[in-house]
């Protein structure tokens, strides 16, 4: 049963002076699911990926990504986690190419490896066309794009997206979004998704998490919290009339 949690926290608590960011957070996330990570701005995930890829320290609490404790094994976690922040930072006069490389060097891949890995990147993020433009000159979408591409380049057994479809116009999120899904569905990989755009997590999640005010409210299917919410009927709901109703009871 154990294993196959790839997430799991036990009361993973985040204190900030006298703010909680994360209360009391148990939270389990199955290998091979895409969880959907919801809430309101302010309500503590990207607080909750930070102490899960060991980047902050819990106040109180544990957690295990792929069976490691992020705090003492920080580095192993990262082999294993590609991590998408909300905001992607390149360097502006590298192009994607080198970009590529600069990263497949930091992660120990070797240069003649690495050549092959990136042209099947580029070819999968739609960045092909633009391989050779400096990242400077990138759209946001196709930043969006090359940090998806960064953290493919070690093949993570899981992917943290935080928020990844953000700025993206609606063919490039449709876009982003179906890439997320096949990169589960053909290459197993497990995805931790925050994002506030309910009907595009709607599509892919199996699970989600409903988090308000630094505390888990809901987790489940989709279909398990409208049942709780709305019992059980012939209507289907919308994740964002689910997810309204969570939020207005709390
Ligand atoms: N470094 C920090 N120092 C102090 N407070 C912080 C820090 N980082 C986050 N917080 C606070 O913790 C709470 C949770 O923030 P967090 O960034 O985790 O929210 P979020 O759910 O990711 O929101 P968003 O949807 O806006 O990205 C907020 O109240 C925020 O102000
Ligand atoms: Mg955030």
């Amino acid at each position: 049963m154990e294993s196959r949690m790839i997430i799991e926290t036990t009361n993973l608590t985040k204190r900030y002076g006298r703010q909680t960011a994360v209360n009391d957070l148990s939270l389990k996330v199955k290998k091979g699911e895409i969880f959907g990570f919801l809430g309101p701005n302010g309500a503590g995930k990207t607080t909750t990926l930070l102490m899960l890829l060991g980047l902050s320290h819990p106040s109180r609490g544990s957690a295990t990504v792929c069976g490691l404790n992020p705090l003492r094994m920080a580095k192993d976690v990262k082999r294993h986690v590609g991590y998408l922040p909300e905001n992607v930072g390149f360097y502006g006069d590298m192009d994607a190419i080198q970009s590529l490389e600069y990263v497949a060097d930091l992660n120990g891949i070797r240069r003649d490896e690495a050549r092959a890995k990136i042209d099947e990147l580029l070819e999968l993020v739609g960045l092909k066309e633009n391989a050779r433009k400096k990242t400077a000159a990138f759209s946001r979408g196709m930043k969006q794009r090359l940090g998806i591409a960064e953290v493919l380049i070690k093949n993570p057994e899981v992917l943290f997206l935080d928020e990844p479809t953000l700025g993206l116009d609606p063919e490039g999120a449709i876009q982003v979004i179906g890439l997320i899904e096949s990169l589960n569905q053909d290459k197993g990989i497990t995805v931790l998704l925050s994002s506030h755009n309910l009907s595009q997590v709607q599509k892919i999640s199996d699970r989600v998490g409903i988090m308000i005010g630094g505390n888990l409210i809901a987790e489940g299917s989709i279909d398990a919290l409208a049942e709780e919410k709305f019992g059980m009927g012939e209507k289907e709901y919308s994740l964002e009339e689910i997810y309204m109703k969570y939020f207005q009871e709390v």
